[in-house]
């Protein structure tokens, strides 16, 4: 049988290893799906109808909670055992031995560099971190204290208008240089975001320093600067630890965008939007926000306890994943490199608060029993701030490493067969045809 269709069976299905049989008890009859790669595919219910003019089952998954919308290569994780792999290699691994960009072209490309593909690779990133000076103008438009995420998200999305090119979404090498483009300028964007901010002049990128380094001299140089290379490969670090989370939020937001055939920065412009959700890229903010308010070891008990009692309205930011039901394995990096940045910037006061936090919350059956642990965010917040990044700039931290798995993502995506214009479907339960009243006879609403 060819893979994806189903065939219907007058009588009890043959079960093989590789079919679902279905009964649909509404008809009697028994229908016999494939099942592959551990997933049965939803168009194959289709054919599951009461009568013949019956549209045919759906499935109903709000927020995706058991659906594959794809089939990837990219990212692996195995939430239950708290393994996060890209292209097959442990995130320990890469985090220990590897760069940000070089990380990068592993992602996009599939395989571990050669020496000669990521000088070319860093070549190219390095040369395209300057922005058209219509940027600044473009920024100086925004309010004196605009939020940088929402600064970013808006220059993201007007890059489109400066390189129309990229709207040959098909084209393999069109497509390399906007992702060349987007990974190099993310970081000079972001920086030029928060300095509109806090009203600093721009500066510019230095094609001398690393990734990270430039980053930072962009975001702190007043006068004379220097790179302080622990925090410099902390970021490096960091930025490894966001590449990609398979599909998240925000990263089916870029897929989403892009099966429209809308060129990269419309779609990554819309994946910034999604990460500034505060259940998403906002997490650390709100952890940061959270561990203030609690504002010593001694109240955490308390806070424990109003987190308990109420019904899920507070929540224990930082704690808690949709995939991870175990400690998120980068929590656990992150935790690791808060002492070596501490040893730089002086330990952070509130890490003691975040510490107590977490060791009475994994002795908390309330906690163990829904399998929330330490997320990504539980600790990101407390080093960039150590590292002098104001809060505001927390989300932004995390979409200029997320552009990479973003563009991966939604390269992957336009060249799937598979893939078409992302469409769900609805279970319609509003009202049913009615005709049309002139507003003057229309019977008087009770408020
Ligand atoms: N604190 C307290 N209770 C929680 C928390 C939390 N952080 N997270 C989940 N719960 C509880 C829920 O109240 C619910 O309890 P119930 O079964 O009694 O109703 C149960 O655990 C399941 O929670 P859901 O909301 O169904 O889990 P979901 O998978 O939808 O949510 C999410 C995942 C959004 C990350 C959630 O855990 C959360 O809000 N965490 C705090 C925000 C956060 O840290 N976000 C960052 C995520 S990582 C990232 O985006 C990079």
């Amino acid at each position: 049988m060819a893979p994806g269709t189903a065939t219907m069976t007058a009588g009890p299905a043959r079960a093989v290893r590789t079919s679902l049989s279905i009964t649909d008890n509404r008809t009697g009859r028994t229908y016999e799906i494939p099942v592959e790669d551990g997933t049965i595919r939803a168009m194959d219910l289709r054919q599951i109808k009461e009568s013949p003019d019956d549209f045919g089952l759906m499935t109903y998954d709000p927020a995706f909670m058991n659906t594959a919308s794809c089939r990837s290569r990219i990212t692996f994780i195995d939430g239950d055992k708290g393994i996060l792999r890209y292209r097959g290699y442990p995130i320990e691994q890469l985090a220990r031995h590897s760069s940000y960009l070089e990380v990068a072209l592993l992602i996009l490309s599939g395989q571990l560099p050669t020496r000669a593909a990521y000088d070319d690779w860093l070549f190219n990133v390095t040369h395209h971190t300057l922005v058209h000076e219509n940027i600044k103008e473009f920024i100086s438009g925004f309010r004196y204290d605009a939020h940088p995420m929402g600064t970013l998200l808006a220059t993201v999305g007007a890059l489109s208008t400066f390189y129309p090119e990229s709207k040959q979404v098909h084209d393999p090498l069109v497509r390399h240089h906007q992702v060349c483009r987007l990974i190099a300028k993310i970081p000079t964007l972001a920086a030029f975001a928060y300095r509109h901010s806090m009203g600093l002049p721009y500066v510019h990128p230095d094609n001398d320093l690393s990734y990270c380094g430039n980053f930072l001299q962009m975001m702190f140089k007043i006068g004379a600067y220097q790179v302080n290379p622990v925090l410099e490969r902390a970021l490096e670090v960091l930025f490894i630890l966001h590449a990609d989370h398979e599909q998240n939020c925000s990263t089916s937001a870029m897929r989403s965008v892009g099966s429209s055939g809308a060129d990269p920065y419309c779609a990554a412009a819309g994946a910034i939007g999604a990460l500034y959700g505060p259940l998403h890229g906002g997490a650390n903010e709100a952890v940061l926000r959270m561990l203030r308010e609690i504002g010593s070891k001694d109240r955490v008990p308390a806070f424990v306890k109003d987190v308990k009692e109420s019904g899920g309205e507070v929540r224990l930011m930082g704690f808690g994943h949709r995939v991870y039901k175990n400690y998120d394995p980068r929590a656990r990096i992150i935790k690791e490199m808060a002492d070596l940045v501490f040893t730089v910037t002086g330990r952070n006061p509130l890490l003691d608060i975040a510490l107590e936090l977490e060791r009475i919350a994994l002795e908390d059956d309330y906690f163990l029993s829904r399998k929330l642990y330490p997320n990504v965010d539980f600790y990101s917040g407390l080093i960039y701030q150590a590292m002098g990044f104001p809060v505001e700039m927390f989300p932004v931290l995390f979409a200029i490493p997320r552009m990479t798995g973003w563009l991966a993502q939604w390269e992957e995506m336009l060249e799937d067969a598979d893939q078409k214009i992302a469409r769900p479907r609805q279970v319609y339960l509003g009202a049913g045809a009615r005709d049309f009243v002139p507003m003057d006879r229309r019977p008087v609403q009770e408020k």
